[in-house]
């Protein structure tokens, strides 16, 4: 028997991805339809050894309540949300609950950071795992750039036994671009690693102040760069699509490849379609409107006549009224855009250009101040005026606009 950890932070994470994580918390955000880490819970599902999964995260319990029980349900399996009352880093989390881990002693277990988004390849990770039996975690790594390796996990492996040999996470300069892909398989036994590790930060907390609480933990720095060099710490290189889900352009750009990868292609569309495309079925979509490429529509969505939309997310119970265009943008739930309007933002796609490129993470203002360049949000229940154009903008939830705008924060 296997299980799965899926680890989802709290309402202190994901500030880059505001204001849309305002009303929905990050790990539930629809990507293709589906919330971020139902994609976790799906490809876990897919393994018939796994039998259950167990959300980390600082989220209210009432938060996630209805998820855990929808998932339940449509997945058959075992599911619980265990919640962290402070944060406790991304080991601290996971070793605060090992018993729960334990408990029915699985062969392994995966760790998922709730934040990526991928092609999971978790039976071949599994069994990469199984044969190595001196291997306490695995590590699913990809190939990045040299210039961006650097805001990742990085890691140095011995080319003929894929034992990592060096672990930084993220380094100052450059160590290698084999980085961590946020996916792990683990034995068992890794909580005695952890133990030791906690007993060192707790020695270190109180003989001199430490920060972060002394049940604070890392797993990266305080287990991955300890078990490096011993043998016991492996890395599965692999090409799948993977990316992280830090901002709201990444998510236009997972949404993309979640759609392609579920192959969303609605047999009885209800307008032109330019795949692919998620429409939910109780969204009311006129005949003349033009849908697609890489765009998902929410439950209770009105898309009225003329409307072209492409390359953006539309959330449920949002109004785009007649001859509007939406590109590149995300329009939050509840909101209107106004006829003849004009809502686009500029793409934040990985470098076509290099090989192994992935996202940059693009800071929200760039060294001048100013509002780089990226997707349009709009929060919800926003209001945007017939014939207007917003470019380039963010706007906090809740606004009316007047007017339009071009690379401004709507506050
Ligand atoms: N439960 C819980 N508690 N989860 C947490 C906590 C915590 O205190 N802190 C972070 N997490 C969750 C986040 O929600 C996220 O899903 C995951 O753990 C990773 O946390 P971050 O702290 O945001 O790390 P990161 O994404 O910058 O880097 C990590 O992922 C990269 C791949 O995406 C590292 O593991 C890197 O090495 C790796 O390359
Ligand atoms: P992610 O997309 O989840 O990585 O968000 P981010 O990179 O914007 O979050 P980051 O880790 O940089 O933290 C965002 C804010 O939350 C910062 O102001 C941190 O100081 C604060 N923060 C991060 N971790 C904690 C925590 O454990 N407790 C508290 N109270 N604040 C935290």
């Amino acid at each position: 028997m296997l299980k799965a950890v899926i680890l989802i932070g709290g309402p202190q994470k994901g500030t880059r991805f505001r204001p849309l994580s305002l009303d929905t918390p990050k790990p539930l955000f629809p990507l293709a339809g589906l919330p971020l880490i139902q994609h976790h819970i799906a490809a876990c599902a897919k393994l018939e050894e796994c039998k259950e999964i167990l959300i980390i995260g600082s989220y209210p319990t009432t938060v996630m309540t209805q998820f855990v029980a929808d998932m339940q349900k449509e997945y058959r399996l075992i599911i619980r949300y265990l919640y962290e009352f402070m944060p406790l880093g991304t080991g601290g989390g996971l070793y605060h609950f090992r018993d729960q881990v334990r408990a029915g002693n699985p062969t392994g277990f995966f760790l998922l950071n709730g934040d990526v988004c991928a092609d999971f390849p978790l039976k071949k990770l599994w069994k990469f795992h199984d044969e190595k039996p001196d291997g306490l975690v695995t590590i699913m790594g990809t190939e990045a750039t040299r210039q961006q390796s650097v805001y990742y996990g990085c890691m140095v492996r011995e080319t003929n036994t894929n034992a990592v040999t060096h672990y930084v996470e993220k380094p100052n300069s450059y160590v290698s671009t084999l980085i961590n892909c946020g996916v792990y398989v683990c034995s068992l036994q890794v909580f005695q690693v952890m133990a030791e590790a906690f007993q060192r930060k707790q020695d270190r907390f109180y003989s001199a102040n430490g920060h972060g609480g002394p049940e604070y933990m890392s797993w990266e720095q305080d287990v991955l760069s300890q078990l490096a060099g011993t043998h016991k710490l492996y890395a599965l290189q692999v090409t799948n699509w993977w990316s992280q889900v830090k901002t709201a352009g990444s998510a236009i750009y997972a949404n993309r490849h979640y759609l392609e990868l579920h192959q969303n292609k609605s047999s009885d569309a209800p307008c032109k379609i330019l795949p692919d495309v998620f429409i939910h079925p109780t969204a009311i979509v006129h005949s003349t409107a033009v849908i697609g490429p890489n765009v998902s529509i929410g439950a209770g969505v009105t898309i009225k006549a003329g409307v072209r939309i492409k390359e953006s997310i539309v959330l449920n119970n949002a109004t785009v009224h007649e001859h509007s265009l939406v590109m590149y943008s995300v329009v939050g739930q509840d909101s209107s855009v106004g006829e003849w309007s004009r809502v686009e933002g500029t793409p934040s796609d990985p470098d076509p250009n290099k090989p192994f490129a992935k996202m940059d993470n693009t800071p929200l203002f760039n060294n001048d101040g100013r509002l780089n360049p990226s997707v349009t949000i709009l929060g919800a229940g926003v209001t945007v005026p017939a014939e207007r154009i917003l470019l380039n903008s963010i706007v906090l939830p809740h606004k009316q606009l007047n007017r339009s705008y071009k690379n401004e924060i709507i506050l």
